[in-house]
């Protein structure tokens, strides 16, 4: 082997990575995008999931919570609640409900947002669906 190393081929392991690495992230990004269609169920979004979404937006829930990763980070991660809350809608109904809890030290309140029995119905149908959505494993613990 040469004791030389020349211009050439630091070009060539120039070109030769970027090419490498150009394909590896095409291939990547082509197999996601392939991928992302089954991991979201579609069919579970029914007309309450679909206004328990708009209920989550007209409230700016994500103005405080994490939804999959996406948000504020004063209060908890709200993509595996479902799952948290023991696979429970009523739960998180009465969570929500209960709120505020306010004087405990330490310890951030939730507002009341005075949702209506439907609202509050839909919003927690949402949250079942998202946490039904396949994220390979992400939130990686029930905490979130
Ligand atoms: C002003 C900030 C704020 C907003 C806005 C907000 N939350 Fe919260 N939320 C909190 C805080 C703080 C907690 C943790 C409170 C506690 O444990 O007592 C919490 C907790 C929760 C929990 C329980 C999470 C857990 O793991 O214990 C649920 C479910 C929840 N919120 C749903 C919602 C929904 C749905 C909305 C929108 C309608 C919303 N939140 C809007 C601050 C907020």
């Amino acid at each position: 082997m040469s004791e030389v190393f020349t211009k050439s081929m630091a070009r060539n392991i120039y070109y030769g990575g970027s090419v490498f690495f150009i394909f590896l992230f095409l291939a990547l990004t082509f197999d996601t995008s392939g991928k992302t269609p089954e991991r979201d169920n579609h069919e579970a979004i029914t007309a309450q999931v679909a206004l328990g979404k708009q209920v989550w937006e007209e409230n700016n829930c994500i103005g405080c919570h994490t939804l999959l990763g996406e948000g504020a980070y004063f209060a908890p991660e709200l993509g595996n609640v479902y799952k948290r809350f023991g696979n429970s809608t009523d739960a998180i109904v009465g969570f929500i409900k209960s709120r505020p809890v306010e004087g405990v030290a330490g310890r951030r309140s939730m507002p009341q947002f005075h949702l209506s029995d439907e609202q509050l119905e839909a919003v927690a149908a949402f949250l079942k669906y998202v946490s039904e959505i396949d994220t390979a494993g992400w939130p990686p613990n029930i905490q979130g």
